[in-house]
């Protein structure tokens, strides 16, 4: 039997899923899972392996080889450390190269089939939150909770930039926005688990809410969840 409950958190890129699960998982003692960091490992392993992003059987294997360790650690901003074929590259996953093709790496079949089945084994127990593209529909389609964690495209480019600077990158407002776009199209329009509104997830719009209205709100419809 399940500990505890699970959530699970979808949406397009730079919604706040990532800020909202990581202070619903601490709120709640529950383990934090960022699947977005798993694809970004192994998008970020295929550079250094010279891979081209078309090259679907390669990138499997990759995948397939290389598991990706998310170490909790609520020390720093992220939440955990991300660690592959030995190396820890917590910092590297955000970078501008791995922006540029996660969204292509992470379309391949195979890689998905290899990291939603590891996601899978992580949610068995309970007490999981989890953020992703298609973890309300695929790989946590039963958990207890469902959110999909909306905002308006300028929003989302607005507060990316706003972290961009703070990291201290050099970065421009509409060349962000531009990149959120590419990569919303290429999540939503793939054949293998498109992004999309589960039928019986809660949409929250975040345009107008601060992150701690995100949080009230979440803790809120889990305890109900909780009490079911
Ligand atoms: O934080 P941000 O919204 O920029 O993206 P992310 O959650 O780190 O995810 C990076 C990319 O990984 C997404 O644009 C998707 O292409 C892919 N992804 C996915 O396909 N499935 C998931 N469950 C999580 C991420």
């Amino acid at each position: 039997m399940k500990k505890n409950i699970n959530i699970a958190f979808d949406g397009p890129a730079a919604c706040g899923k990532s800020t909202a699960a990581k202070a619903a998982a601490k709120a709640l003692g529950f383990l934090y899972v960022d699947t977005g960091a798993m694809y970004r490992a192994v998008a970020w392993l295929s550079i250094q392996r010279g891979i081209d992003s078309s090259d679907a059987e390669s990138l499997a294997s990759l995948a397939e080889n290389n598991p990706v360790t998310l170490i909790p650690d609520w020390t720093i901003s992220k939440g955990y450390r991300v660690v592959i074929d030995g190396n820890d590259i917590t910092s590297e996953i955000t970078s501008k190269e791995v922006n540029s093709i996660v969204s292509a790496v992470a379309a391949v079949s195979g890689v998905r089939r290899v990291l939603a089945g590891q996601q899978r084994d992580m949610a068995a127990e309970g007490g999981i939150v989890m953020a992703g593209r298609d973890i309300t529909t695929v790989v946590m389609p039963d958990a207890e909770l469902k959110i999909y964690l909306d905002a308006s495209v300028d929003v989302r480019a607005r507060r990316r930039y706003l972290e961009e600077k703070e990291l201290g990158r050099d970065v421009s407002l509409d060349e962000i926005k531009k990149r959120l776009e590419q990569r919303d199209r290429i999540d939503s329009e793939r054949t293998d688990s498109p992004l999309m509104v589960a039928h019986d997830a809660v949409v929250i719009n975040s345009d107008d809410m601060t992150p701690v209205d995100v949080l009230n709100e979440v803790v809120r419809l889990a305890g109900e969840r909780a009490l079911r």
